[in-house]
């Protein structure tokens, strides 16, 4: 479903200064180091997970624990089989290993179905025969905002200017700004609600006076 800011204005001359505006949709991401993968809602993802092997290694030595934050179990595997008594009930069901790859050094996690809860710090870690291994990958859940479309309805007393986009997530800070480049954002009265799954809803009344 396609996300929807829209203005409302009694003021003509607010309202052509903003069918010469620009709406910009700025999105925050939070600032981490390590490797980062970008995911929209509810799309999968595989996570890469890559450690120190040898032909010689036999697969029953092998560990890989992924975790999410500091404690949160995300899937486990040892002695050749998947752990997931402890596994975060946020990841049932959505999570595995590609089975033919551990051998190849690679225990790259595939989940399904991402989430906005998703979105965070994920630590692949375990120990084969060549020892412990640990790696670090960020999380972003997020889907860009398409180019916003301009409608525009007149009623007695006031006109509406609706800007609609697809999918966007997580929610933007939006701002209008005018010809000259000012930023009118303060002289409007914006509201968003981001349903799950990335749908912006917004409303954006002008409080100018006509
Ligand atoms: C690891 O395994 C995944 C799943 O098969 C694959 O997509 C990825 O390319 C592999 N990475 C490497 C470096 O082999
Ligand atoms: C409007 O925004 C400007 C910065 O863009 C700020 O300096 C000003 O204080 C704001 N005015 C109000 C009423 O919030
Ligand atoms: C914004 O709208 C809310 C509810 O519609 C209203 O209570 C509030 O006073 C408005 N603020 C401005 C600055 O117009």
């Amino acid at each position: 479903m396609p996300g929807r800011i829209s203005i409302i204005t009694r003021n003509l001359i607010f309202a052509l200064h903003l069918l010469f505006s620009t709406l910009i949709l700025r999105v925050e991401q939070p600032v981490s180091q390590g490797v980062r993968v970008v995911a929209a809602p509810g799309s999968d993802i595989t996570l890469g997970c890559f450690f120190p092997h040898s032909e010689n290694d036999v697969l029953y030595n092998l560990i890989v624990v992924w975790r999410r934050g500091d404690t949160e179990m995300v899937h486990s595997y040892k002695q050749q089989e998947d752990k997931l008594e402890k596994q975060s009930a946020a990841y049932r069901g959505r999570t595995r290993l590609y089975p033919d790859q551990l051998a190849a050094g690679n225990a790259s996690l595939r989940l399904t179905g991402v989430q906005a809860s998703d979105h965070g710090e994920y630590t692949c870690a375990g120990a084969n025969e060549q020892g412990p291994f640990q790696m670090e990958i960020v999380l972003l859940v997020a889907a860009p905002y398409e180019e916003p479309q301009l409608d525009i309805q007149t009623t007695c007393d006031s006109i509406v200017l609706t800007f609609r986009s697809a999918l966007g997530f997580p929610e933007p800070t939006v701002l209008w700004k005018i010809e000259t480049g000012s930023d009118i954002t303060n002289q409007s009265n914006t509201t968003l609600d981001l349903k799950d799954g990335g749908t912006l809803r917004g409303a954006e009344q002008d409080g100018a006076e006509a």
